[in-house]
């Protein structure tokens, strides 16, 4: 509600500022289009939002040939001409790409301490592109990119029930009530999480310290938490799908964009699950190629 509120003193102040002071009783609703400045910059495929955040409080950022500072301008994407460090910013296609995460390296963008990131692998990808969600330090596994922040957050969101899924080693060996619990919920200083699905990994299911784990929500660090509260430790973690995704055979540390044919399955999986994305008259996130990507 406050963001809400801060939006309204926002668009008022720019209809004052600028040349469009109209009666507001005439003024017809705002159309869909308009959006903030972080977001339009953001939405574009350029960068983050929080980068886009950064650029325009550097003054690196222009809406029509002047300076503007304020990541609250709202403007109409379709009208208004959006300029970074002197280029026009034109909407970028949206790609998915994912990578086959190797351990020791961070999902950030760049370590104040110079530790190896997520992006030294990811050196063939076009122009900037997200993590969706993050992996641990020493989590290996299947990490998405992309620079569509909608299709990120309806990855991510909890309420689109997407699984991942994880093979975990534990430090002990887990005992049938154990895992029971895990499968109900188990209560982190965050509250309690989803039921999950476990099962014991090898052929006979009789490695009792291997189990694979498959969570719908994505907490920090969710997976060792889980298995801390019911009395052991993780030793290795592996991320093997997200929804319909797996690494098939990608090396370690190699990274491809999707096929048509997995973006298409990701697609279906969160609109047939519960996600519905606020504001959207169907709940299925849209297909690459659409022109008119709703924003983060
Ligand atoms: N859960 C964790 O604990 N770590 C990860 O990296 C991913 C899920």
């Amino acid at each position: 509600m406050v963001e809400a509120a801060r939006h309204r003193v926002n668009e008022e102040r720019t209809f004052a500022c600028g040349a469009s002071v109209r009666d507001p009783a005439t003024v017809p609703a705002r159309p869909s289009r308009r959006r903030t400045l972080d977001r339009a910059l953001a939405r574009s495929g350029a960068c983050s939002r929080s980068e886009a955040q950064a650029a325009i409080a550097a003054g690196r950022v222009t809406v029509n040939g002047r300076v503007v500072r304020d990541p609250m301008h709202w403007l109409d994407p379709q009208v208004d001409r959006i300029g970074l460090d002197g280029e026009p910013v034109r909407a970028r296609p949206k790609v998915v790409w994912m990578l086959h995460k190797p351990t020791g390296h961070l999902t950030t963008r760049s370590d104040e301490r110079g530790r190896e990131t997520v992006y030294a692998l990811m050196t063939d990808a076009p122009g900037w592109l997200g993590p969706v969600g993050r992996l641990d330090k020493d989590t290996s596994g299947l990490l998405l990119f992309t620079n569509d922040t909608d299709l990120a957050d309806a990855i991510t969101s909890p309420r689109s029930r997407l699984e991942k899924r994880y093979e975990v080693a534990c430090t002990t060996p887990l005992a049938d009530a154990q895992l029971d619990q895990l499968r109900r919920g188990v209560e982190l200083d965050d509250g309690p999480t989803l039921p999950a699905r476990v099962r014991r990994l090898g052929a006979a299911g009789d490695d009792r310290t291997c189990i694979e784990i498959v969570i719908t929500e994505g907490r920090n660090r969710q997976v060792r938490r889980m298995v801390a509260a019911v009395g052991s430790e993780v030793s290795a973690l592996h991320r093997s799908a997200i929804g319909p995704l797996q690494l098939g055979g990608l090396a370690e540390g190699a990274a491809r964009e999707l096929t048509a044919a997995e973006l298409d399955a990701l697609h279906a999986a969160l609109g047939s699950a519960a996600f519905r994305h606020p504001g959207r008259a169907s709940g299925r996130a849209r297909s690459r190629g659409s022109g008119d990507r709703p924003s983060r």
